[in-house]
């Protein structure tokens, strides 16, 4: 059984922000070798590597609470896995070492590496399922819209809380079958609707800045890793979210059961799913509206990376240049 954390715990120490940069860092160069190459497989695989080596110097004891691999079989970072040099605070951590691995593969806009810690217990502790989603921008009363609404009444509340039009609000879905009925349904109810192909961390991120990116709304059902990752980073920067994982087979309920998981059809307040002291870490692996890709040059790789704290509400956007670009590879 796990000893809560201390209050000291609670609040991470501020020199993990670039510490964990490093870590993102170091996984989307990798994964950005990859860019265009066709592999998928290969692209998270090397993400993961470069990843868990730089999570191994970190002055934390760490757990993996949620991360990808086991929906899709792809490379991963166990969840449950222990990682860190210890000797630190207890934490949990969110993992997507490559976010968009057919982006990567394809080198199509938006891959990114992406890292969400916090306190020991602040993260939601679940399976690599789905997870239904919702999500909107800062500024809007708390509860304008529900996981549990129909889209029509959500579009029709965000537009008269924005105060505008329903056909001036956008949606961000991705692009899947399953997704079919949930846009028929955006259209008729007059909202724009957004497709994405992949990268539903950055699709959430969207609604944080609709001047920016055009987006009001995020709906549809997508990683249940990627929605703790949003949610760590609509903390950071204000937002309301909600989450319910797809646990539609007795395997997967019983899975997130030994989890912890009671109730399996949980609706989760971002509160629930990222909780206390949160700080998330994003670098480019190709070319997107939030991040540019690695840059590989003769002498140095440059690296862009944005760090979200929760307790300050700091966004800091670093862009590295890693001179000797063999050394950096090779440490
Ligand atoms: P991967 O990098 O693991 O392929 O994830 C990309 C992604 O688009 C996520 O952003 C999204 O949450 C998930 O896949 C959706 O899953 P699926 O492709 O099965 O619809």
């Amino acid at each position: 059984m796990a000893r809560p954390a201390s209050a000291a715990e609670k609040t991470l120490d501020r020199n993990l922000t670039l510490e964990l940069a490093r870590v993102t860092e170091r996984a989307a160069v990798a994964a950005a070798r990859w860019r265009g190459r066709g592999d998928e497989m290969a692209a998270d695989q090397a993400a993961v590597d470069a990843m868990r080596s730089e999570l191994g110097r970190l002055a934390i004891r760490g757990r993996v609470v949620i991360g990808e691999g086991e929906r899709d079989s792809a490379p991963m970072l166990f969840i449950g896995e222990e990682v860190g040099a210890g000797g630190g605070p207890r934490v949990d951590l969110a993992v997507a070492p490559l976010e968009g691995s057919t982006l990567c593969a394809k080198d199509m806009p938006g891959a990114i590496s992406i890292v969400a810690i916090a306190a020991a217990g602040s993260l939601l502790y679940a399976p690599d399922v789905y997870m239904d989603k919702i999500a909107i921008g800062p500024g809007y009363p708390p509860g304008v819209v529900d996981l549990d609404n129909e889209p029509d009444a959500n579009i029709a509340a965000l537009a008269a809380a924005k105060g505008v039009a329903a056909q001036d609000v956008t949606i961000c879905i991705l692009d899947r079958p399953r997704h079919a009925e949930l846009i028929a349904r955006c259209r008729a109810a007059g909202a724009r609707v957004r497709l994405i192909s992949d990268g539903d961390v950055a699709g959430i991120i969207f609604t944080a800045q609709p001047a920016e990116t055009g987006v009001d709304m995020y709906l549809g059902a997508g990683g249940a890793p990627e929605g703790v990752l949003a949610a760590g980073v609509l903390r950071c920067v204000g937002g309301q979210m909600q989450g319910r994982l797809v646990l539609d087979s007795p395997a997967k309920i019983a899975r997130a059961a030994e989890m912890g998981v009671r109730d399996p059809r949980k609706k989760y307040a971002l509160e629930e799913l990222a909780s206390g002291d949160v700080m998330v870490c994003a670098t480019g692996v190709t070319d997107g509206p939030l991040l540019f890709g690695a840059v590989f040059d003769r002498e140095a790789i440059e690296t862009e990376t944005l760090v979200y704290r929760s307790s300050t509400g700091t966004v800091r956007r670093i862009r590295a240049l890693h001179r000797a670009s063999g050394k950096f590879e090779a440490e």
